[in-house]
């Protein structure tokens, strides 16, 4: 098992334990028993992965000598709203949950989104622990701290930063993960080798067949990496008021694609394409050789992802749904562009603005053909 330590400066400074490893579940018991964090522990799940996996870790936290009941809501991305907050926290209060609590968001991003922003705000916050079992989960949305729900006008416009108290990435929960959602994943190693890790970038190029195959070493190894990158931007700035912001290189196309397909294309599938669209602004705009560009868009594909916008997506109501991104000023969309592989452009102000002729051409050039 890997672990290491993710700080927040501040006062008083606080710490996230991060923990990759395999059949981790005895281990989460046999810490938590040894320093609790609370007095009743309640691991919340949705219902696949509580089918699978919540009976595991209530046994081993029973056989540590700790009181754990299970909540379990219905599974994906719709489910990440107010409503099922609000029947979390009836539960809740139906167990009998006090301030003296924390939960255990065992799931992928959608769990994690949604227990860690009920642990946000449960008697004003709770600690919690997250237990991410996919990919994409264990390299992203576990770290960092955000957490949020979904409103019917757009995704995760209510939440709050709430950082974990310990994660840990249990690979062998990925072995149940089908092969689309587990592909997903890849896209945001890929970009982390792109935004801030080169050697990264290459290592996955030269290991993507193996790592497809979930060969285990590697897989650990992937995720190890892909969490320090994450871990190294979000410490420096853990609110986004600069650096952070080069995490959305490719993330200003994906999410107008996930408000076009009314969220039925994957958030993979979509940073994927995103990331293509985006390096092309990023050979016009930030002086990213072609070759490179090349190089992005073949290794995405190379894990199976894809990079060519669907036809059935009209360009024009695409190129409108990036001025609903969060980063948009004054109407016009920003972009988060490599200049380098491993390399963002320097300083605070990560984003720049693109002309919308220029956003239209490279999307018509990412066109899907044929
Ligand atoms: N907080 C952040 O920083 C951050 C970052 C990126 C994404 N996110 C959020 O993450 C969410 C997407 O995460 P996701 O792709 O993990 O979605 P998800 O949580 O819905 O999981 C995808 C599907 O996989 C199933 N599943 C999960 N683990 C499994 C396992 N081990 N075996 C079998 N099935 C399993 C789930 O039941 C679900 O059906 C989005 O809501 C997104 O907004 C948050």
């Amino acid at each position: 098992m890997k672990q290491f330590a993710l700080r927040f400066p501040g006062s008083p400074p606080r710490t996230t334990r991060i923990h990759v490893g395999r059949r981790l579940f005895a281990r989460i018991a046999a810490d938590l028993a040894e320093r609790p964090i609370a007095e009743r522990y309640f691991v919340v799940s949705d219902s696949r992965v509580g089918a699978l996996y919540a009976a595991d870790l209530l046994q081993a936290l029973a056989r540590a000598g700790l009181r754990a009941d299970r909540i379990t809501f219905a599974r994906g991305e719709a489910a990440k709203t107010p409503r099922t907050k609000q029947r979390i926290e009836d539960r809740l209060l139906a167990l009998g949950a006090g301030r003296d609590c924390a939960i255990l968001a065992l799931g992928g991003g959608v769990t994690g989104d949604l227990a860690g922003f009920v642990a946000a705000t449960w008697h004003r916050g709770v600690p919690f622990i997250q237990l991410p079992t996919t990919l994409l989960a264990m390299v992203d949305a576990s770290i960092g701290g955000k957490t949020a729900i979904n409103l019917e006008r757009g995704k995760n416009l209510v939440g709050a930063i709430h950082q974990p108290h310990a994660v840990y990435a249990d690979i062998a929960t990925l072995d149940t993960l089908p092969d689309p959602i587990y592909r997903d994943g890849f896209a945001e190693i890929v970009k982390g080798g792109v935004i801030a890790d080169a050697p990264l970038f290459r290592w996955l190029e030269a290991n993507a067949k193996g790592l497809l195959a979930r060969r285990g070493n590697l897989v650990t190894e992937a995720v190890v990496r892909s969490v320090r990158v994450k871990a190294r931007i979000v410490r420096r700035d853990e609110r986004e008021s600069g650096r952070r912001a080069i995490l959305n290189f490719g993330h200003t196309v994906a999410h107008a694609l996930e408000i076009v397909s009314n969220y039925r294309m994957s958030h993979g599938c979509a940073v994927a394409i995103g990331m293509a669209v985006e390096a092309r602004l990023a050979v016009a705009h930030a002086g990213l050789s072609e070759a490179t560009a090349t190089r992005i868009v073949a290794t995405l594909q190379a894990f199976g992802l894809p990079t060519a916008i669907p036809r059935n997506v009209s360009l024009a109501r695409l190129r409108a749904a990036t001025h609903r991104d969060k980063k948009a000023r004054a109407g016009r969309a920003r972009y988060a562009l490599p200049v380098a592989l491993g390399r963002m452009s320097p300083g605070v102000r990560v984003t720049t603005t693109v002309d919308d002729r220029d956003v239209l051409a490279a999307l018509r050039a990412s066109r899907e053909t044929g």
